[in-house]
């Protein structure tokens, strides 16, 4: 029988209703435009989160926020990218849904040969691949820039860019963590003059920290980019002046290698991984595919239901899988067919597991093919921005190692990259992260260096998280961890923050933080016939932004381990 409302309490009953009703249609218009309503920001440097709040305050969106991040990063965080630099964008617009990544990856000099950094005995040169004017790529940061700017964002390059030209004019004053860096390169900064006159005292030393770093050069060269677009970088005087300053240098470069470069916008990698959606850098960066495929591989199992041991175990044997098909297949998809659908594939996921025991190790050796290693980073840089429309932008932008290779281009403020080490320099010669490549990795005119960028957007039902990090072969393992601690519920702070580990199938070892694991566990893990290795320190710069569905907030959160800053506007 049907209740009969009455007086005041129906009143109230019909009003909560309407009020609840209204909550939801909110809630429902909300995640159907996809508008969180706020603005988030996750940067390596403070000033550079700064940069982009102020141009959303300006109206940008999320796009012109980032032109302005890259920017003011080139600024503050010289050793990790730069415009002579280049990188990976992923965008997400709100407006139509269009997931894209701009590829902005440096190219080899038209003049680049494959055994270029070898000897005449036919071994590599020791330093010629990463610490002479012969390492540097053709730069693709601006023409990655410009075409974001351009095609996605609202604001011109000239306001988007100019927090940047301020700093680099004005100065910002040297932190403890870039000192540490200089000073550990000093010898490398000292082969070019304008890099001692930028970097270095009189004496030739890191200067004190505190001290006002300013950059005349690069502001010029940042004013010259804002006012003429790619243009102002890659031809005209400023292109003769880059090339011939290379050569002096003892590089390769040529006008036409610059006024050849072009940023391309290519299709993400996507995924799935227990109804979230996964959206991730495509090659040449190897970020996305190696990162479906792990998940896939993980996917078949319960890891919450697992104990504690066995869910590292599961993990550190997809790691395994996963750098071993890098290794093998991935490269430079203008010059190699990458069998990506087949990577991507769950049924390949289905046939990764067959492989894989509960209660042992799987030998890297037993797994066919090519070897592979890395290092720990603090060079390369990551930003993570969403803004209240919900455009959202992942960025990993590289110089390859710190301060790239240290050369600067005289009379530009320029710092050259180094990321020609990317290429496998020669077959079973590992790079500077000790990275072995294959065939599809070797150098070729024009080829594209393969990268381990992983700037990723994940979709579950809690919301959307934007996240990528700098640590070299360790960025892939790091954007693992952080999507199942994402899917299983953590907070952007907690995600950052959380201890890592890390096995890329050659060497045949589980790296782990100090406190990633308890004593037991690390015997356990090798009674199951894992190696392990504590690592002397904490690796990643992990920049996450998360839009909770939920509570309709949106959380920003840079690594404890670097000095950034997650804001939120
Ligand atoms: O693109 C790559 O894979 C490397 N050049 C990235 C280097 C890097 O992340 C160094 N960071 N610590």
């Amino acid at each position: 029988m049907m209740q009969r409302l009455d007086g005041a309490r129906g009143v109230r009953k019909v009003f909560v209703s309407l009020i609840a009703l209204l909550c939801i249609s909110v809630h429902v218009a909300g995640a159907a435009e996809k508008a969180p309503g706020h603005a988030a920001i996750a940067s390596a440097h403070p000033l550079a989160s700064q940069a982009g709040l102020e141009i959303l305050a300006k109206g940008g969106n999320a796009f012109d926020a980032a032109v302005a991040v890259a920017g003011a990063l080139a600024v503050v965080e010289p050793s990790g990218s730069g415009l002579g630099g280049g990188g990976f964008i992923l965008i997400h617009r709100a407006s139509d849904g269009l997931n894209m990544m701009i590829d902005a990856r440096e190219k080899a000099p038209a003049a680049a040969t494959r055994d270029m950094y070898l000897g005449p005995d036919g071994k590599p040169v020791p330093g010629l691949s990463t610490g002479s004017a012969l390492a540097a790529g053709i730069p693709g940061e601006p023409a990655g820039l410009a075409l974001l700017a351009q095609k996605y964002g609202k604001l011109p390059l000239k306001t988007s860019l100019a927090p940047a030209i301020k700093m680099a004019r004005e100065g910002f004053p040297l932190y403890e963590r870039l000192q540490n860096i200089i000073a550990n390169k000093v010898p490398q900064l000292k082969k070019s003059p304008d890099a001692a006159r930028a970097f270095l005292t009189k004496s030739g030393e890191a200067p004190a920290v505190g001290h006002v770093i300013k950059r005349p050069d690069l502001a010029q060269s940042l004013e010259l980019f804002a006012e003429k677009g790619a243009d102002g970088f890659y031809k005209g005087a400023f292109a003769k002046k880059l090339a011939s300053g290379v050569r002096k240098l003892g590089g390769i470069w040529t006008e036409q290698d610059l006024a050849d470069y072009t940023a391309v916008e290519r299709a993400p990698i996507v995924g799935t991984y227990k109804g979230a959606r996964i959206i991730s850098a495509s090659p040449p960066a190897s970020g996305g595919i190696a990162l479906v495929d792990a998940l896939n591989i993980l996917e078949g199992y319960d890891l919450k239901a697992e104990d504690p041991v066995t869910r590292i175990h599961l993990i550190v044997e997809a790691m395994r899988r996963m750098h071993r098909d890098r290794a093998i297949y991935l490269g430079d998809p203008d010059f190699v067919k990458i069998p990506v659908a087949m990577l991507t594939d769950k049924r390949y996921a289905q046939g990764q597991r067959t492989s894989l025991r509960l209660d042992r190790a799987t030998p890297s050796d037993v797994l066919p093919s090519d070897a592979i290693d890395a290092a720990h980073g603090q060079h390369t840089t990551h930003f993570s921005v969403i803004d209240r429309d919900g455009n959202r932008v992942g960025v990993t932008i590289t110089l390859n190692l710190l301060l790239g290779s240290g050369l600067v281009v005289p009379g530009t403020g320029i710092l050259l990259n180094n990321q020609m080490d990317d290429f496998s320099i020669k077959p079973g010669t590992p790079n500077a992260y000790r990275l072995i490549g294959a065939e599809a990795n070797a150098i070729a005119p024009g080829k594209r260096p393969l990268s381990s960028s992983t700037p990723t957007f994940i979709e579950a039902d809690r919301g959307v998280m934007v996240l990528g990090t700098p640590g070299g072969s360790y960025i892939t393992g790091m954007v693992l961890l952080a999507t199942l601690n994402f899917v299983d519920g953590m907070s952007a702070k907690d995600i950052v923050s959380a201890p890592r580990f890390h096995h890329q199938y050659y060497p045949d070892v589980i790296q782990y933080e100090p406190g990633a694991f308890t004593d037991a566990q690390v015997k356990a893990l090798s009674d199951r016939g894992h190696k392990l290795q504590l690592s002397g320190r904490k690796w990643g710069n992990l920049q996450v932004v998360v839009w909770d569905y939920a509570t309709g907030t949106v959380e920003a959160a840079s690594d404890p381990r670097g000095v950034g800053a997650g804001l939120v506007y």
